[in-house]
């Protein structure tokens, strides 16, 4: 789907146009032209009550008057004039789920109205764009029905004239959607060694160099605490490394870590039943870390920006790591595995110490890594945690733009010693209090040679009940946050 600006929807040959209608005042211009050249159809609509214009109500009228070809479609914006983002949100998500569905090719959206205080025209047509795209995502590959749900629609247009902030909300909707894919992928498909593939696969797609680390190079760079958790599985385990390379030949780059724990069952320290299918999701923070590389790669700003991925499988057996166990991370401190399902840290922390010989400007992590995250902050904001304040209001100037929610969480060096071991340097979990605390805390240890923060987006980056499915954040903030960096 190819999605295009227009600059008034009179000017504009669609085979559906959208437009909207609030419940009460004046219609907006692109509504009040359809009102005019339909004998006041909307008008009347609204005054009989037939189409109020309640928040994300919507009507298709196929064919509005004689001398009016193409089909309209209403959608109510409610009673107030300036919405928010979760109302826009809300309304875009309606507009991308009936237009999905409808046979017109070309549909052209009048979306200047939706612009919400605060937000600039081009943040609008961004999020409009992102949004819409978003909307239009499938899970497809595993449904006998699968060709039913392939969509109509070719040509997407958008209200507006910044065509930058177009292709950023278009390549935000291409990398959040194949975050989403390789979220809501099974176990069985989705291994550590699928995930090299995708990384070798972008890495031919776009030109970004691709390293692997297997096991055999993890272990004689002395990452046993990585090699600890896929010790059980019969999947191997990989480090995965790709360098965009946008910026000049010297500057350092800024680096993202994604957590790719492809299964976690809680391995010998074993996860209860219910719901232990969501844990294919443990990989969502890798799958984020893709994305937003894709988006960059689409955009291609003049910036270094490196990806690195801590894959493997969390699976318990005769091999697996043991409570008790003691390993030794690549940085030499070594750590008591008191619980096992406290994998995400084992995995990061080796990774984060890997990261030092690139000598980043930034180091951000993105990690599924406490049930105590979703406790603290639901699915509304991803916990953040910082050991450097610029790039804490960088993370979070960033989030406002992209409407990708994410709330700063406290460090205080209080919190370490529940890390206190009896037996090595470290434990692995810090007690029942201040669980998302205490695991940023354990990281924490491992990143004081750069700026550093930490996304805990346990809450964030899948909606489970009958909606289940990956959410695509936090690509949005993550590419904000990259491009950022380029001015
Ligand atoms: N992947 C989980 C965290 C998780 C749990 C995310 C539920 C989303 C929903 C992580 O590996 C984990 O198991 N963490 C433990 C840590 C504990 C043992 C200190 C947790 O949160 O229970
Ligand atoms: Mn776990
Ligand atoms: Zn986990």
């Amino acid at each position: 789907m190819n999605t295009v600006l227009f600059d008034r929807l009179s000017n504009v040959q669609a085979d559906l146009l959208v437009t909207f209608v609030p419940s009460e005042g004046e219609l907006p211009e692109s509504s009040a032209w359809i009102d005019a050249n339909s004998d006041g159809q909307l008008t009347s609509l609204r005054e009989s009550g037939v189409f109020k214009g309640s928040l994300a109500q919507t009507l298709l009228l196929p064919s509005v008057s004689a001398d009016f070809s193409q089909a309209v479609l209403l959608v109510g914006v409610g009673k107030s004039t300036q919405l928010s983002d979760m109302q826009a949100r809300k309304v875009v998500a309606a507009v991308a789920s009936q237009i999905k569905s409808l046979p017109y090719a070309t549909v052209a959206v009048a979306s200047a109205v939706l612009g919400t205080k605060n937000r600039s025209a081009g943040e609008t047509i961004a999020l409009v764009a992102q949004w819409l795209n978003e909307g239009f995502y499938n899970f497809l590959g595993f449904k006998q029905d699968d060709a039913e749900k392939v969509s109509k629609v070719d040509t997407l247009m958008i209200e507006g004239s910044d065509e930058a902030a177009l292709a950023i909300g278009v390549a935000t909707a291409a990398g959040s959607a194949f975050t989403r894919q390789l979220g809501n992928l099974p176990g069985n498909v989705c291994t550590p060694n699928y995930l090299a593939s995708k990384a070798q696969m972008l890495g031919e797609e776009y030109g970004v160099e691709v390293e692997l680390l297997d096991e055999t190079k993890m272990d004689e760079l002395g990452m046993h605490c990585m090699l600890s958790v896929g010790r059980g599985s019969d999947q191997p385990s990989y480090l995965i490394v790709m360098h965009y390379r946008g910026g000049a030949e010297n500057e350092a780059p800024h680096v993202l870590l994604g957590k790719g724990i492809t299964f976690d069952t809680g391995g010998i320290s074993l996860k209860p039943g219910p719901k232990m299918d969501e844990m294919k999701y443990d990989m969502c923070g890798a799958a984020s870390v893709f994305g937003t590389m894709k988006a960059i790669c689409e955009l291609k700003p003049k910036l270094n920006f490196t990806a690195v991925i801590a894959a493997a499988e969390n699976m318990p057996s005769a091999r697996a790591t043991k409570p008790g166990d003691i390993v030794k991370t690549m940085s030499g401190k070594t750590v008591e595995i008191l619980n096992t399902d406290a994998e995400g840290r084992l995995v990061l922390c080796d990774a984060l110490t890997y990261i030092e010989r690139f000598k980043p400007q930034s180091v951000v992590d993105i990690a599924t890594l406490t049930g105590a995250c979703v406790v603290a902050l639901g699915g509304v904001n991803s916990g953040m945690y910082a050991n450097d304040e610029a790039v804490a209001s960088e993370l979070k100037a960033a989030s406002q733009i992209a409407a990708d929610k994410i709330w700063q969480m406290p460090l205080d060096e209080e919190y370490q010693q529940q890390l206190d071991s009896n037996f090595a340097d470290i434990a692995n979990i810090g007690g029942p209090e201040a669980g998302s605390v205490t695991a940023a805390c354990f990281l924490s240890r491992f990143t004081e040679s750069y700026p550093w923060a930490h996304l805990d987006i346990a809450g964030t980056a899948w909606t489970g009940g009958a909606a289940k499915g990956a959410s695509g954040r936090p690509v949005a903030l993550l590419t904000r946050y990259l491009l950022s960096k380029t001015q």
